[in-house]
């Protein structure tokens, strides 16, 4: 029987987080290989995610999301960045705990706005106001919540954040044994 350690880091969190920007360089550091949702979505699709958001909706998105997560069990060893709507369905959180050691980054909302709108298109802010994206987020929190560690990012540029991510980690992983 083929058996999957799943000892892989898994980013989750908002918009602007950093996901993929520390997620990448958290790879590097760890010599490990990065994925990331919203890539394996693009490259199964063929169609970039606003175009998806535009053309099937919102709800089909996160069906394909949820197809990511049953790809993701094959993944062992990885540091996978998740798009920051994917965890926050019933049952997704426990889902992404089994793949390994789940971290939260969290941060101010006014600077993840920032760094969201910065780079990128980002459906899920268009045409919001920023009480409808604060309400967003506190709804998303619920299940952000649920990671293994959190690590905050206010203030850090991505190299601070990936730093503080790894004594996270090895704390985590020093606790547990
Ligand atoms: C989304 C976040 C995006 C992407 C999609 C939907 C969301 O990923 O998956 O636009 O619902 O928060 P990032 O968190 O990497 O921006």
């Amino acid at each position: 029987m083929l058996v999957v350690r799943r000892d892989n880091i898994v980013l989750v969190g908002f918009m602007g987080a950093g996901k993929s920007v520390c997620g990448r360089l958290l790879a590097r550091r760890l010599g490990r290989c990065f994925v990331e949702t919203d890539d394996m979505i693009v490259a199964s699709q063929g169609r970039s995610v606003p175009e998806i958001f535009r053309r099937d909706g919102e709800e089909r998105f996160r069906e394909l999301e949820g197809e990511m997560l049953e790809l993701l069990r094959l993944k062992s060893g990885d540091v996978i960045a998740t798009g920051g709507g994917l965890p926050c369905r019933e049952g997704r959180m426990e889902a992404l705990r089994a793949l390994g050691t789940v971290v939260w980054l969290r941060g101010d909302l006014s600077e993840l706005r920032a760094r969201a709108t910065r780079s990128g298109d980002r459906p899920m802010l268009a045409g919001r106001s920023s009480a409808d994206i604060e309400e967003l987020l506190r709804r998303r929190e619920i299940y952000y919540r649920q990671a293994h560690v959190s690590v905050d990012t206010t203030g850090l540029g991505p190299d601070e954040v990936v730093a503080r991510v790894m004594t996270a980690l090895r704390e985590h992983h020093a606790a547990r044994v």
